[in-house]
């Protein structure tokens, strides 16, 4: 802990007093609030168990992003729990990180190892929540950008769910997006987010005394073997998965006139 906030307070020169302070604590906030999303995010990935349904069916996966696309003030919901903080977290992250001055030669302890590995894995989240983003939004074109690219709309003219078959198709686009960028990005955001967490834990005070670290310790373990299995489960069974074209004419976020207009029956796609 003191190793922590020594190295911490020395980065920042020209900022100091309440000013500061406060910057930290949003930084921190807003780790764990971005935190809870990926939870929740890795959580919902997980059910790509599932599979690809081909019975006309939506799968469970599909069934969450329709559930998440018909929230009232998406955008709104998006910029201030997801987007916004991320930016922040991102900005002032990358400030620390370039400032900051690894010590592992001079103290080989395990939280200085943690220490410097957050700053190495919140590099590596930097070019891949990028290579996330941007792919799964649809920036890039040509035959790879396509594959890239994820479809929340069902169509109900396709016998599988596009949220699902398009995350397929996204993780099995390249050997290098399947064999690398993925586990890396998995790795880096669970270490990251359960790292942050115990650090967040005793920025906030909630984890002083060296017993109630160790225990918090335990519990941040946990939440990374947790993340990491869900995490893996997804990226695994999208590439046992078979891929499927899906249409060009609906790699779109609004909804085709066709499935307005179709019967709904629960758990069928709409
Ligand atoms: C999966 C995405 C991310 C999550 C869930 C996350 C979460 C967190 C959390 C909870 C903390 C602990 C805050 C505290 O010490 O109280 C933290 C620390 C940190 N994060 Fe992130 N973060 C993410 C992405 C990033 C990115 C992209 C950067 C960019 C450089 C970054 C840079 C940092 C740095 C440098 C620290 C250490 C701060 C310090 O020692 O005071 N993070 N993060």
């Amino acid at each position: 802990m003191s190793t922590l906030t020594a190295t911490a307070s020395q980065e920042i020169s020209a900022v100091s007093g309440p000013t500061h302070f406060l910057i930290r604590r949003l930084h921190s906030l807003t780790g764990v609030l971005f935190g809870g999303y990926i939870c929740v995010h890795l959580l919902v990935n997980a059910t790509l168990v599932e599979g690809s349904r081909h019975d006309g069916v939506a799968t469970v996966y599909q069934q969450q992003v329709d559930k998440i696309h018909s929230l009232p003030f998406l955008w709104v919901i998006s910029w201030t729990l997801i987007l916004l903080p991320i930016i922040y977290h991102t900005i002032y992250g990358i400030y620390i990180t370039l400032g900051g001055q690894p010590n592992l030669a001079s103290y080989n302890y395990p939280r200085n190892w943690s220490y410097t590995l957050q700053r190495a894995s919140a590099l590596v989240l930097v070019f891949f929540i990028a290579f996330h983003y941007l792919t799964f939004t649809g920036t890039f074109g040509g035959d790879l950008g396509s594959r890239l690219t994820f479809v929340a709309v069902d169509d109900p003219s396709t016998p599988f769910s596009e949220a699902t078959q398009s995350t397929i198709n996204h993780l099995q686009a390249a050997w290098w997006v399947s064999y690398v960028i993925y586990p890396l990005g998995i790795l880096a955001a669970t270490f990251h987010l359960a790292n942050g967490f115990w650090a967040a834990g005793v920025t906030w005070g909630l984890a002083i005394t060296a017993k109630s670290q160790r225990r918090w310790g335990a519990v941040t373990v946990l939440l990374f073997l947790f993340t990491t299995a869900c995490g893996f489960t997804a990226l695994i069974s999208a590439l046992t998965a078979e891929v499927r074209h899906v249409p060009a004419q609906f790699k779109t976020h609004e909804k085709p006139e066709a499935a307005l207009v179709a019967p709904t029956t629960p758990g069928a796609r709409s």
